[in-house]
């Protein structure tokens, strides 16, 4: 059942130049640059009223979701707001029935995202689902919706699910600017192209940089903790390599804004000290850059995904991850993959048990 695979999880990363093409697949032609995506024209008109749109979910589904916020702001140019369900609950929020929620859930049962979507109902909100489990309770109770069509994932770190859910939530901001006309046909066009491009260059990752990840893998496994920098579409991303290597390795791993490290965890830099930077080739490189001179400059150990054919982050770094130039919207779901792999074959390195690592669950259906 694990297809040959030694792990779940590591069969789930595998899966994903299939997972993304499934997500749209069906969903997108290229050549027409035309995109379908009927859930969410059943909520047009509240999408279009909408001042602004709340996303809710929990861990890294709320990832996804803030990476979503970036998304929306740039291409629609409407208020958007991420919030972690189990505060947003809690908190009374003002709410109604000119609110949109984007519910992003991969189980559709975590307890924490269901209730905050169904007080958000009662008090006349519509909601959103990107759901990857079909029928499951939140599926159910959107208003509409768009599965991820991942697939089952076993493995209880969300890999494949997650890039699913990135490809969901793009294809809903570039459908919204559409219908906004908050994007021009070139910029759309060049997008779903950057979209489609993607499976192929997540197959390139998978067949060129597992050696270089195991070798760091080994050189790190003996960390005690890791810091994971990126800003601008790859600050949700330097969250989520955080997220991966503290489940799947019990090492403690913060992700930061590369720039705010200056505000506090600069203070953790010394020799031992790895430092992964997501230096991918986008708007914020030059500021990437020199936020890794920093660091280099307290002895910490650079490790960095960069876009192939880099030159200068190379001379920064000890360690670099190569991933495929894209469009830096398009890019943090290139820049995952070797985050994933690298807490993969750390916990593998340690001889942790990675499909299930202790203390979770796959679903956290109570609060
Ligand atoms: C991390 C992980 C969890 C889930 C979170 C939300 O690898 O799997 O952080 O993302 O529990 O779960 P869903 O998406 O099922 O609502």
């Amino acid at each position: 059942e694990k297809g040959g695979y030694e792990h779940f999880m590591l069969k789930e990363i595998f899966e994903q130049p299939q997972t993304i093409y499934d997500s749209f697949r069906g969903r997108l032609d290229v050549e027409q640059a035309r995109l379908t995506l009927s859930g969410l024209d059943a909520i047009q008109d509240k999408l279009l009223a909408a001042r602004r749109i709340i996303i809710v979910a929990c861990g890294t589904s709320w990832h996804a979701g803030l990476l979503a916020e970036y998304l929306i702001e740039e291409l629609c140019r409407v208020n958007v707001e991420v919030e972690y369900a189990s505060e947003f609950r809690y908190r009374n929020p003002i709410l109604d029935e000119n609110d949109v929620i984007i519910a992003v859930s991969q189980s559709g049962e975590t307890a924490d995202t269901l209730v905050a979507l169904e007080n958000a109902k009662k008090k006349g909100a519509t909601v959103f689902g990107i759901v990857n489990v079909v029928g499951s309770s939140i599926a159910r109770l959107a208003d509409a919706g768009a599965y991820t069509h991942a697939g089952p994932e076993i493995g209880v770190a969300s890999t494949k699910a997650f890039t699913a859910q990135l490809v969901v939530l793009q294809l809903f901001a570039l459908k919204l600017a559409q219908l906004k006309g908050t994007v021009s046909p070139e910029r759309f066009t060049e997008l779903v192209k950057a979209l489609h491009a993607v499976p192929e260059q997540v197959e390139w990752i998978l067949n060129n940089q597992l050696d270089r990840i195991k070798e760091v893998a080994r050189k790190y496994r003996g960390a005690r903790d890791f810091l994971f920098l990126g800003r601008g579409y790859n600050f949700p991303i330097a969250l989520e390599g955080a997220l991966k290597l503290k489940e799947i390795s019990y090492i403690h791993a913060e992700g930061y804004p590369a720039a705010e490290m200056k505000h506090g965890p600069i203070a953790l830099v010394d020799e031992h000290l790895p430092v992964v930077f997501i230096a991918t080739k986008d708007p914020f490189y030059e500021k990437v850059v020199s936020n890794m001179q920093e660091i280099k400059a307290r002895k910490g150990r650079l490790v960095a995904v960069v876009s192939e054919g880099d030159k200068v982050a190379e001379t920064l770094a000890e360690d670099l991850l190569v991933v495929p130039q894209s469009d830096e919207l398009i890019s943090p779901l290139l820049a995952v993959i070797p985050l994933q792999l690298l807490s993969y074959y750390i916990g593998v390195e340690l001889q942790l048990d990675v499909d299930k690592p202790r203390n979770l669950a796959k679903s956290v259906t109570v609060e």
